[in-house]
């Protein structure tokens, strides 16, 4: 796949595709810009180089509507303030206003198109929107690692179209860490995996046992596992419907000798609020009324033994319900572990990432993935649809 430093992009018409899906308030203030400074070097690089940049990216789920609130335009003002330069919103993402905005750029000019999702064609990868936009560009930059695991026009088809396709600098980096931690890892290798469903998990699961030496399992997700093995959870929720399956996935760890933990006690709470009255007990004596909400501390001791010998860690998802400090003990502790190992420490989703930064611990992971269903998708083992279109372009070429 080629990078965008292998490609001549000065004085280009450049459009970098970005994902600055960020979260707004309801005043539509921006509530973290994580992912908009994590783009910032690969535009910065294309405006030294002397590039016209256009930077396109979705916000929300507007379901092919025009939705005032998911307008780029919070977005551009934050790219304004961080690129210290202007930073014009188009009416658009396709059509003749914003070819005649890019018809008057000069080198150096930055442009924000607006919501790609504003058009039902992005979601169908339609080729002709795809066409479209690609004809506002001289050059396509893939820097939207969060979206790559769609099938959207954007990052998909438009490589049919684009002259020239190659990765940003995040998209790349995103990808090497990832390999690094899965495809040559020292060893131990350890998974952390935890948040609400097993179901969501399954596939990463199967795959990662392909190549971990140890899994940590915490989150709501413990009780399907626990469950599985005649545990009495309470009125935790479990996938019944996946009690053989979590218990055969335990088995083959087992059998291949990867090491499977599971809680030793947990946090329990008498209902799902954040003033519930809570304990710690022993797995074994949940009462039956009660419903896990965390971790307990002999869990956290163990985890931390299992982290301390760890070479790389994978984390994807928390230990609890940490969005309630009453229940965040568990998913903190295991940040401080983590960042206070020598191993190289990838973690991805969302909840992850949200935990982490709560903690203040950012600087200490190694690497903090931008993605949440595409970081998902690599630990499922599948090949991210955005980036083989770039490797089909580059085969062309
Ligand atoms: C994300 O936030 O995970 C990405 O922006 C992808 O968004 P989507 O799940 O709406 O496709």
């Amino acid at each position: 796949m080629l990078n965008m430093r292998d490609v001549d992009i000065s004085g280009k018409r450049v459009l970098i595709r970005v994902d600055v899906n960020v979260p707004l308030d309801a005043n539509l203030n921006i509530t973290d810009d994580t992912r908009i400074r994590a783009v910032l070097p690969s535009i910065n690089y294309a405006l030294d180089e002397g590039a016209k940049v256009i930077i396109a990216s979705h916000m929300g789920r507007p379901k092919g509507q025009v939705v005032p609130e998911l307008s780029m335009a919070p977005v551009a003002k934050r790219f304004k303030r961080l690129l210290k330069k202007e930073v014009e919103l188009a009416p658009d993402s396709i059509g003749p206003e914003v070819k005649a905005m890019v018809e008057k750029m000069q080198d150096g000019d930055v442009i924000m198109l607006e919501n790609l999702r504003f058009h039902q064609a992005e979601i169908d990868n339609d080729d002709a929107f795809a066409k479209e936009l690609a004809s506002l560009c001289d050059v396509y930059i893939n820097n939207a690692f969060a979206v790559a695991h769609r099938e959207n026009a954007s990052v998909v088809a438009i490589t049919r179209h684009a002259p020239v396709c190659a990765a940003g600098f995040l998209l790349q980096s995103e990808l090497n860490y990832f390999a690094k931690a899965m495809n040559d890892p020292a060893r131990p290798l350890v998974a952390i995996i935890g948040g609400a469903k097993v179901s969501s998990k399954l596939g990463a699961l199967h795959h990662m046992l392909q190549h971990v030496d140890k899994f940590v399992v915490g989150g709501a997700m413990a009780s399907t596992f626990l469950k599985s093995v005649d545990y009495n959870v309470g009125k935790s929720k479990v996938e019944d419907d996946l009690l053989w399956e979590a218990r055969s996935l335990m088995k083959r760890a087992t059998m291949q000798g990867t090491a499977f933990y599971i809680p030793v006690d947990a946090v329990v709470a008498d209902r799902f609020s954040p003033d519930a009255e809570s304990k710690i007990v022993p797995i074994r004596e949940i009462p039956p009324e009660w419903m896990i909400m965390d971790i307990g501390p002999a869990t956290a001791l163990l985890y931390s033994e299992v982290l301390a010998s760890a070479k790389t860690i994978i984390w994807n998802g928390p230990m609890g319900v940490f969005e309630m400090d009453a229940f965040s003990r568990g998913t903190m502790s295991m940040v401080n572990y983590v960042a206070n190992s020598y191993a190289l420490s990838i973690v991805g989703g969302g909840d992850t990432d949200v935990a982490i930064h709560k903690a203040g611990e950012t600087h200490r992971i190694t690497y903090i993935s931008t993605g949440g269903g595409a970081f998902l998708a690599l630990m499922e083992g599948k090949t991210l649809p955005a980036v083989a279109a770039l490797e089909r372009h580059q085969a062309k070429i």
